[in-house]
C-alpha cells in the first residue's frame, strides 16, 4: 500500500475537468451544461436539492452512465468514461451511499473482496496487516478487523467502505452522503477522515445535504441547482444563506427565511453576551 505513503499535501492541481456535460434520461434532462474543476489536495463539495442532478453526475465520473455531451479532461487530455473500469482506470473511486459492504463477511475480506491477495494462509495474513495498517494510517478506531461488518456501527462501516475505496491507490475519492445516516460523533469521526483524505493530497468530492458538514470540511462548494450550476464559492467566504440561496434558487422563501432568523437570533445572543452555539473547531473533535 502506498496510497497514502506521502504525508505534506501537494499543491493544489487540477486533476479532473469537466465542461458542458449534458445527461437526459429519455425526456428528462438530468444535466445541462454542467461545469465542475477536481483538484488534488482539496475537498469539494457538491450540494443540491434532491433530483439537482448530484448522482447523475458522480455516476458518470463513475462510469454507471455515459454522459450525452461535454468533455472530461483528466490531467489536461480529454478522455472517455463508458464503464466502471475507466473510472478505476483514470484513479476515480467512488462510495456509493448504499455502501455495498458484504454484512456477514469480516473487515479484511470486505477490503479486499475483488483484491485478493491470491490464496493460502500466508497471504491471509499478509492481507490482516495491510487492513491494519491501512486503517491506522486513517487513524479509524475499528475494533477488530476479524469481525462481521455488520457488528460495526454506521461510522465505522462508512471508515471500512472509504478505506475499501482506497485500494486501488485512487487520486480522486467521490463521496455520495458519507454522513447521512450517522450520529455526532460518528459524523465528526468521518468529517475527520475526509480532512486526513485531503491532507494525503487526494482529490475528494464530497455529495451532501448537511452544510453544517460541508462548511465544517469542504474548501469550496459547487452548487446544482435543476440540473444546471448554479453558483461556486470558497467555503471562507461564503454564508450559510448563500448556500441555501443558491440551492434553492431564490433568496426570499420559507428556507432562507428560517437561516435568517437562526442568524438574527445568535446575533442577538451574542450581542447580550450569550455563548453562541458554533461547530466544534477541526482541531477539538473527536
Ligand atoms: N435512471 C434514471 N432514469 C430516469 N430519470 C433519472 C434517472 N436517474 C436520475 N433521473 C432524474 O434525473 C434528475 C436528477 O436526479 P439525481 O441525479 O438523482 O439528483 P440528486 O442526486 O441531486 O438528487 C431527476 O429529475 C431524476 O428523476
Ligand atoms: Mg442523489
Amino acid at each position: 500500500m502506498t496510497v497514502l505513503s506521502t504525508p505534506e499535501a501537494p499543491e493544489s492541481d487540477l486533476v479532473l475537468s469537466l465542461r458542458g456535460i449534458d445527461k437526459n434520461f429519455g425526456a428528462v434532462q438530468a444535466l445541462t451544461a454542467i461545469d465542475l474543476d477536481i483538484y488534488s489536495g482539496e475537498v469539494v463539495a457538491l450540494v443540491g436539492d434532491n433530483g439537482a442532478g448530484k448522482s447523475t453526475l458522480i455516476k458518470i465520473l463513475a462510469g454507471v452512465h455515459p454522459q450525452d455531451g461535454g468533455t472530461i479532461s483528466h490531467d489536461g487530455k480529454t478522455v472517455t468514461i463508458n464503464n466502471p473500469a475507466d473510472s478505476n482506470n483514470l484513479g476515480i473511486a467512488t462510495v456509493h451511499q448504499d455502501l455495498a459492504l458484504c454484512d456477514n463477511l469480516d473487515v479484511v475480506a470486505n477490503l479486499y473482496l475483488g483484491h485478493e491477495l491470491g490464496r493460502g494462509t500466508i497471504n491471509e495474513v499478509e492481507m490482516e496487516k495491510r487492513s491494519w495498517g491501512l486503517l491506522r494510517q486513517l487513524s479509524a478506531r475499528i475494533p477488530s478487523v476479524r469481525i462481521p461488518v455488520a457488528s460495526l456501527s454506521g461510522g465505522q462501516r462508512q471508515t471500512v467502505a472509504i478505506a475499501r475505496s482506497l485500494i486501488g491507490e485512487p487520486r480522486i475519492v467521490i463521496l455520495d452522503e458519507p454522513t447521512a445516516a450517522l450520529g455526532v460523533a460518528q459524523t465528526a469521526e468521518v468529517l475527520n477522515l475526509i480532512e486526513r483524505l485531503r491532507d494525503r493530497g487526494l482529490a475528494v468530492v464530497l455529495i451532501s445535504h448537511n452544510m453544517a458538514d460541508v462548511q465544517a470540511v469542504a474548501d469550496r462548494i459547487v452548487v446544482l441547482r435543476l440540473g444546471r450550476n448554479n453558483g461556486e464559492f470558497r467555503v471562507a467566504d461564503v454564508s450559510y444563506e448563500d448556500i441555501i440561496t443558491a440551492i434553492t434558487g431564490a433568496s426570499d422563501n420559507a428556507v432562507t427565511r428560517r437561516a435568517q432568523a437562526r442568524v438574527d437570533s445568535a446575533d442577538a445572543a451574542a450581542a447580550a453576551g450569550a455563548p453562541t452555539a458554533t461547530a466544534l473547531p477541526k482541531e477539538e473533535r473527536p
